[in-house]
């Protein structure tokens, strides 16, 4: 079934702004990188997505290219915590689709546990998913992204990386003020900021921005179904807690990344772009 354009894209951007853009992302099957990358794609991009799941990640693959006639969209099944497969992936990519122009470091890991509970293996694990995974990802993809925007400024077209060049990390909240049964997450997103850091330093001489959105509670994704109780008494206490008094949708993630990806967001770089409608400025108390 055909996903209505209103539920991932706001009708503020211009059709065509990604045409013979190439969009690379991990974890691109997910319930909020899927719709970042359908978004992309809408608008003219076409893209490629890995994942660990070979059913989820072919499946995924082809629900994102049913959103424009013409678009292509290759699913790779790729474990993040491994180089050689993100390097292989990324090539893989490039060599079919033409270039990576874009890439979202999105693949993570996430389970509620107290620390007491929470092994030595499986706080390695959200480790090496979240943050192992991001160093990969942007390994991968940096020589492409450099070929990227060296290929855009040759065309004489630009005089800035405008229309590529660009990396986006997907974070979390957590590690701003604290929250129990994440230390795991706490600290592996916390890294993925710093390394969107990094490379926002080290490659913004070469014409790349690398930003990080933070989505706050958004409704319908994986990440609430296993992080949040879904009563009517926890979920009318949790939106009590967020400055605008709603969970966040789906879209707007991907609204935030099209800004950040488009012409608009050509100055932004090293930012935490949150997405949470003010949840973090707050206590947590209600
Ligand atoms: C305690 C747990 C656990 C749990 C797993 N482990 N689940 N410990 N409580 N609920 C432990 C295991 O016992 C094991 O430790 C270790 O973690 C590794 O588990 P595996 O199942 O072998 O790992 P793996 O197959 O690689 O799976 C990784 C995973 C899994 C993270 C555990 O949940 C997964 O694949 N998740 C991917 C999808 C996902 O999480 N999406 C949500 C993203 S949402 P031992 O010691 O027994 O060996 C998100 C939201 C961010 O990130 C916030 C937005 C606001």
């Amino acid at each position: 079934m055909p996903v209505p354009r209103e539920t991932f894209l706001s009708n503020v951007w211009r059709d065509g702004i990604f045409d013979n853009k190439v969009l690379f992302c991990t974890g691109g099957a997910g319930t909020i990188c899927s719709m970042q990358v359908r978004a992309f794609v809408a608008l003219g991009g076409n893209a490629c997505i890995t994942g660990r799941n070979p059913e989820k990640t072919e499946r995924g693959a082809a629900d994102i290219a049913s959103v424009r006639p013409g678009a292509k969209v290759i699913g790779i099944v790729a474990d993040v915590r491994d180089i050689k497969a993100m390097e292989a992936a990324a090539e893989r990519c490039a060599k079919e689709l033409g270039s990576i122009d874009f890439a979202i470091a999105g693949a993570a890991g996430n389970f509620l546990a107290p620390m007491a509970q929470l092994s030595s293996n499986a706080f390695r694990t959200v480790m090496e998913i979240d943050t192992l995974g991001s160093f990969h990802t942007a390994k991968a993809v940096m020589p492409y992204l450099v070929e990227s925007v060296k290929k855009h400024k040759n065309s004489g077209k630009i005089e800035h990386a405008g229309t590529g060049g660009r990396i986006i990390f997907i974070s979390a909240s957590f590690h701003f003020r604290g929250q129990p049964l994440q230390a795991h997450v706490m600290a592996a997103k916390a890294a993925v900021d710093q390394i969107s850091s990094s490379v926002a330093m080290e490659y913004g001489p070469f014409g790349i921005t690398s930003n990080v959105i933070t989505p706050g509670p958004i409704a319908g994704t994986e990440g609430m179904e296993r992080l949040s109780k879904q009563d009517e008494q926890s979920t009318k206490a949790s939106k009590a807690i967020i400055p605008v008094g709603r969970w966040g949708e789906v879209k707007e993630i991907a609204d935030a990344t099209v800004y950040l990806f488009s012409d608009a967001g050509s100055y932004v770089n090293g930012v935490v772009l949150v997405v949470d409608g003010g949840q973090w400025r707050t206590t947590g108390a209600d």
